[in-house]
């Protein structure tokens, strides 16, 4: 397998973007660093209000953005939960693998860790987000919000409509010089309780990497944590054809989800509904 980059802008995310994504793919692609080219990929989508992830997170019922982010390799992790006011989660995730001795940091300790390496305060809030909390806001006061099982119990809490948003996440893949990388990012799934946390930060469900290859998943968090989706799929990698272990874990799942995995033999995605992603390697250019 030639060293080629893999990224996807969500599930739900339309196909259309695929051309923006292949871009954001060049521009990132480094020969040399497999985790150069996923965490440099990441942040143009997390700078891309069009993505739920950085800029242009959706907020939570309350109006807050709290955004999860993750890298991976096959020798270290890092993962940061419910971070606010930061331009890239992505690199804060980056620096607790690289800069601490710990693996996951979450909310005000996960910011002042951030101030303290020089992040600046950043509001994430878009037209966009506050237009989409808006129309959360007036469906969870409708007669339709009583149809969707999957928050049935959020509704008996009076905090939650009926309507998800599937776009979310972006995520890149990559397998440069013999060595695997993946990075993920989101603003969540909402409708979303303040201080839910997602699969995108939990290693083995939105994300993993190691000697076989490196996976990221977008869709409802609640869901790929319970099938820990991404550690399944790596396990099986080896087995059979990628598209077909992608195409089998994904398919048991009610809402919409999205996968992309590289191995030594080559790259995969899947997703239930349309997908934006970009690819690049050494061979195609
Ligand atoms: N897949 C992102 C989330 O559920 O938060």
């Amino acid at each position: 397998m030639k060293n080629s980059l893999l990224l996807h802008g969500g599930v739900g995310s339309e196909s259309s973007l695929s051309a923006l994504l292949r871009e954001y793919a060049k521009k990132a692609f480094d020969n040399k660093s497999s985790l150069k080219s996923v965490v440099d990929a990441t942040v143009m989508m997390e700078d891309d209000p069009i993505f739920n992830a950085g800029t242009g997170s959706y907020q939570r019922i309350d109006g807050t953005i709290q955004m999860d982010a993750a890298v991976m390799t096959e020798t270290g992790f890092g993962s940061v939960i419910g971070v606010e006011k930061i331009r890239n989660p992505v690199k804060l995730a980056l620096d607790v693998m690289q800069k601490t001795p710990h693996l996951i940091m979450a909310g005000d300790g996960a910011l002042r860790l951030a101030r303290m390496l020089g992040y600046a305060e950043y509001d994430p809030n878009t037209k966009k987000a506050k237009d989409q909390r808006e129309k959360v806001m007036s469906e969870l006061n409708s007669n339709e919000a009583d149809k969707n099982p999957r928050f049935t119990a959020l509704k008996r809490m009076g905090d939650i409509s009926k309507l998800m948003q599937p776009e979310d996440t972006v995520g890149a893949v990559a397998y440069i010089d013999g060595a695997f990388a993946a990075a993920v990012s989101t603003g969540g799934a909402t409708p979303m309780l303040r201080g839910r946390v997602g699969d995108s930060p939990i290693p083995g469900a939105g994300i993993y990497c190691g000697q076989k290859g490196a996976v990221v998943a977008t869709g409802y968090g609640e869901e790929i944590i319970r099938h820990m989706l991404c550690i399944s799929v790596y396990n099986d990698i080896g087995s059979r054809r990628l598209s077909d272990i992608l195409e089998d874990k994904a398919s048991s799942f009610e809402g919409p989800v999205g996968l992309i995995a590289i191995d030594k033999k080559g790259f995969s995605y899947f997703s239930s509904k349309p997908m934006a992603v970009g690819f690049i390697s050494s061979e195609t250019g």
